[in-house]
């Protein structure tokens, strides 16, 4: 970034950090009005943050002096934005209504039209009883062995709507490889009406091909070793057709994506087969709409100061590098939506979560938060009390539906109450005068409200985003996670990093086969002394 651009921020954060969030909506009553954008219904207020139309003017040109604009257009024209992997970056092609996108002089539309086509008609079998189980009874049961990308995505979209999932199906998630997760589950499900939909982009990664054997094992087992069942139960989503075939699935019964997609990105392509399965493909259709819906308003929204995901970005990006809040919560009140924050944690952290910028460069600077959460109905109980009165101050973003037809007015009316309550009471906070007039109301005597009301006061001018879907269905879905990928993108731009490798995942993949290796052998190889007395601790218990 350009160093006067940068300064001039810096010198604007110190007036800014002089004025209390509740000074600057004293001083303007249409604040929330000016600070709020909507779009296709989704609205984002953002006028209980640390700033002011000044701010955004000097992000907002920080962020054209980035190319933010031309980066864009990049993403969405595949060129090889990701440089490090020579990949072009396309899962807004996944969601796209085009029918040609080139790249290196290929057609991926015509791709991903056919395996769309694929998706659909494999979905319209198993829900109609066309394809059947070996025994000829009907598949009621996916179990969805993946991890990360492969996993995640499809959990949470599972999850949010399961109130639209399609008469008749359930659905599980294997991920880890502890065992525990497969032991439950297969005590659970019939061999007969269960189809295990592997998920792993590279078909190479450790913790899904070991639960992917695993239950094959099971299902060869169960069935009395008839290796012709395989092909009605165990179908593969993947970029690597020769790992499947190695696995022993046919090539008809696997779903193609491809290296253009990243892992975080890839619910909309063939690893959202699971979901669609789960949903049906009618409603799975309406979520990659919804997020075609905030490709358009991110890239044809040029005035950048209406652009969701652009004003998004920069208030995350001015948070960690000009006030050094380097947390981010994620608080989604409503309960379908509680595995958000492990989704958002992965696509943030392993997107931006990079100290090396495109060129090879060292930053000098913070980049990506820590992002964590869990349900805010029940963070309030928790882990709100630091974040109202600990000594860190970390940013917010609270996600709300108005309404939802599958809860009740009354829990909503309290779940709304809240919401709202929280985000004012971080913003205003409660001064020591009140605490002990309160106090002293209460009928407490003067000396001990004096005493007692230090530890009830609220420091207030805490920071949060309020972003309201209209109902938690596949199209707001689809829009709220395609909001977050493209602030992901924008934070990317001001940091100078390709959002879309993760090498940092890589040194602790060969390590591990290092020491299972020793494990195994029982011979252990060169490692600290730590590690080392670790393992043996490990080999002499294990049996
Ligand atoms: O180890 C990290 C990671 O590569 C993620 O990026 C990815 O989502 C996950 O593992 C699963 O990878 P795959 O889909 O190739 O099994």
């Amino acid at each position: 970034m350009q160093q006067e651009l940068f300064d001039q921020l810096r010198t604007h954060q110190q007036q800014i950090a002089k004025i209390s969030l509740q000074d600057m909506f004293n001083a303007d009553s249409e604040r929330a009005k000016k600070l709020s954008l909507e779009t296709d219904g989704l609205i984002f207020d953002f006028s209980k943050n640390k700033l002011t139309e000044g701010t955004l003017d000097l992000l907002l040109n920080a962020a054209k002096s980035q190319g933010i604009q031309a980066k864009i257009q990049a993403m969405f024209n595949a060129e090889k934005i990701n440089n490090t992997e020579d990949r072009a970056v396309l899962h807004t092609a996944l969601r796209s209504e085009k029918t040609s996108l080139l790249l290196d002089g290929h057609n991926v539309m015509d791709d991903i039209h056919a395996v769309k086509i694929q998706m659909a008609e494999f979905c319209r079998k198993i829900h109609t009883g066309e394809h059947l189980g070996y025994t000829g009874k009907k598949i009621t049961t996916i179990v969805n062995i993946g991890i990360g990308g492969s996993d995640l995505g499809p959990v949470l979209i599972c999850q949010a709507l399961k109130p639209y999932r399609q008469a008749g199906i359930n659905i599980h998630f294997i991920s880890s490889v502890d065992g525990y997760m497969f032991n439950d589950i297969i005590t659970e499900i019939d061999p007969e009406t269960t189809l295990f939909v592997v998920a792993s982009k590279t078909f190479t990664t450790q913790e899904t091909m070991t639960n992917a054997h695993s239950s094959r094992n099971w299902f060869l087992a169960q069935t009395n070793n008839n290796t012709a069942a395989i092909a009605k139960h165990f179908i593969a989503l993947s970029t690597n057709a020769k790992a499947v075939a190695e696995f022993g699935i046919a090539a008809e019964n696997m779903f193609e994506f491809w290296d253009f997609v990243g892992g975080r990105y890839s619910s909309w392509s063939a690893i959202g087969l699971s979901i669609a399965l789960y949903i049906g493909w009618d409603n799975f259709a309406e979520f990659l709409a919804g997020a075609n819906a905030m490709d358009k308003h991110f890239n044809e929204t040029t005035d950048l100061r209406q652009n969701l995901p652009v004003i998004l970005g920069l208030i995350g990006y001015w948070y960690v590098d000009f006030f050094d809040y380097r947390s981010l919560v994620i608080s989604p009140y409503n309960t379908r939506l509680t595995r958000f924050p492990a989704y958002i944690q992965q696509l943030e952290m392993e997107s931006n979560g990079k100290s090396v910028k495109t060129n090879g460069d060292s930053v000098n600077y913070a980049t990506c938060p820590i992002v964590w959460g869990d349900s805010g109905i029940n963070g309030q109980h928790a882990y709100y009390q630091l974040l109202h009165q600990g000594t860190q101050v970390v940013p917010m973003d609270i996600i709300i539906a108005a309404s939802d037809k599958f809860s009740n007015q009354e829990h909503n009316d309290i779940l709304w109450s809240n919401a709202l309550a929280q985000a004012e009471a971080f913003m205003t906070g409660k001064t020591y005068a009140t605490a002990e007039a309160e106090l002293l109301a209460q009928g407490m005597d003067a000396v001990k409200a004096s005493e007692i009301a230090k530890h009830k006061v609220f420091a207030g001018n805490r920071p949060s985003n309020m972003l309201v879907l209209p109902e938690i269905s596949p199209r707001y879905l689809g829009m709220l996670i395609a909001l977050y990928e493209h602030k992901v993108f924008v934070q990317g731009v001001m940091w100078e990093i390709n959002s879309f490798d993760q090498w940092g995942v890589e040194l602790g993949k060969q390590l591990a086969k290092k020491v299972l290796a020793d494990i195994e052998g029982g011979a252990i190889s060169n490692h600290d002394s730590s590690t080392t007395t670790l393992i043996q601790h490990y080999i002499s218990t294990r049996k």
